[in-house]
């Protein structure tokens, strides 16, 4: 059992009062919120060791790029990657699928396919779209059934030897669904085709092993993981990452630059141009810590009881709907009521210190399935309660009241 107390305690922005409210925080997809050890890590960084790495010899370079590097290999443990050069530093992971997506430029021809799904964030969508009018591929889509799952016999149908990519996300940001990763990984190596996981909304509640996954690249935003923003990570299997080439030039990309020709480092510094968010890659290190200090079963068991006090609750609210209902799903909660436009549920509940997400969630082609032009997003963490709950589902229903 977690000591809720206790670890509400570890997060000082849970004390603070929104619009003289005590704050209940359900926009843990958009960001989750960061415990008192990481702003610690932050701030020990800037008062004592702010330095470049991997550049100097003086001691302060030296002791941050120790820690640097000591998270890559905390990284490294937690997404159980072979080795530790497997793991890129990037600021997140719109950055972390831009690389991949701007890389296999090189690698595709005219024709040749790649599958997408239609539970897919915008940043899994957009980059593909450039990458097709660049190359002259094909973008097909795995389509969603009303449960807001994929349909996997079309997937079986779209997939062929031409097929050469395959980008999911791992959990569906605005409807929580968690897709058959396994399965669509194991398809696709069937027909020779590589696979990019986005795990940015699974990595808070799942800890993915990518060598059991078998996943050829896998993507992740630390912000979501008690971590702060501006640092996420591209994992890509060695083979893969020595077949892509650099995503941007600069400094500590190179072995040798002469005006005749520049040589490239060796991973993962090849993929590392310029300064990186120091801090924040070192913070990223101190999160997993503390979220395997949690436990991910915990984390899980915690979420899912939350989960399903939540559903009880909200779909007693006469006109509620929610968009997402597959039995295997993380702790999110996509609703309507009636008629009433999301946008002005969320300002209502906010002015009441309730914070949700609301809006299309970056993921238009979903709410265009379910021809609505957004929702509430509910989000929760293990850190929430059921009294924070409550709280949401009595705003809800005054919203609705003032609204109808
Ligand atoms: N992708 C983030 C969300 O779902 C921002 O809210």
């Amino acid at each position: 059992m977690l000591d809720i107390d206790k670890i509400r305690a570890e997060f000082p922005i849970l004390k603070r009062e929104v619009n003289g409210k005590p704050l209940v925080y359900f926009d843990n997809a958009a960001t989750s919120q960061t415990p008192q050890i990481v702003i610690d890590a932050i701030v020990d960084y800037y008062y004592n060791y702010n330095a470049n790495i991997h550049r100097g010899v003086h001691t302060l370079s030296q002791e941050a790029t120790d820690k640097y590097e000591e998270a890559r290999l905390k990284i490294q443990k937690h997404f159980n990657a072979k080795k530790s050069f497997e793991v890129i530093f990037t600021s997140g992971t719109t950055h972390s699928i831009n690389i991949v997506a701007t890389g296999f430029a090189s690698l595709l021809d005219k024709g040749d396919e790649i599958i997408v799904s239609a539970l897919e964030h915008h940043s899994n969508i957009v980059p593909w779209q450039m990458l097709c009018e660049r190359t002259g591929a094909i973008l097909k889509v795995i389509p969603m059934n009303e449960e807001g799952e994929l349909v996997m016999s079309a997937y079986d149908k779209i997939l062929s030897d031409k097929t050469k990519l395959v980008f999911v996300n791992h959990v569906s940001n605005a409807l929580g669904t968690i897709n058959p990763i396994e399965e669509i990984i194991r398809k696709a190596h069937n027909v020779g085709a590589a696979v990019l996981i986005d795990g940015a909304q699974a990595c808070p509640h799942i800890k993915p092993d990518v060598q059991k996954l078998d996943a050829d690249f896998y993507v992740a935003s630390a912000h979501k993981i008690y971590g702060p923003t501006g640092v996420g990570i591209l994992y890509g299997k060695e083979e893969w990452l020595n077949k892509l080439p650099p995503y941007q030039g600069g400094g500590e990309m190179i072995k040798e630059v002469t005006f005749e020709k520049t040589t490239y480092a060796d991973l993962p510094h090849k993929f590392e141009a310029g300064t990186p968010n120091i801090c924040g890659g070192i913070a990223f290190g101190v999160a997993l810590d503390y979220a395997n200090s949690i436990g991910f079963d915990e984390i899980e068991k915690r979420e899912m009881e939350l989960l399903n006090y939540a559903t009880k609750k909200l779909l007693a609210i006469d006109g509620l709907k929610i968009y997402g209902t597959s039995n295997n799903k993380t702790a999110v909660i996509s609703f309507n009521i009636d008629k009433i436009h999301p946008y002005d549920i969320g300002t209502i509940v906010d002015k009441l210190g309730v914070a949700v997400r609301t809006g299309h969630h970056c993921t238009q082609p979903i709410m265009d399935f379910y021809k609505i032009p957004g929702t509430v997003r509910a989000s929760f963490s293990f850190y929430n309660t059921k009294e924070e709950i409550d709280v949401l589902v009595n705003t809800v229903k005054k919203a609705k009241m003032m609204l109808s």
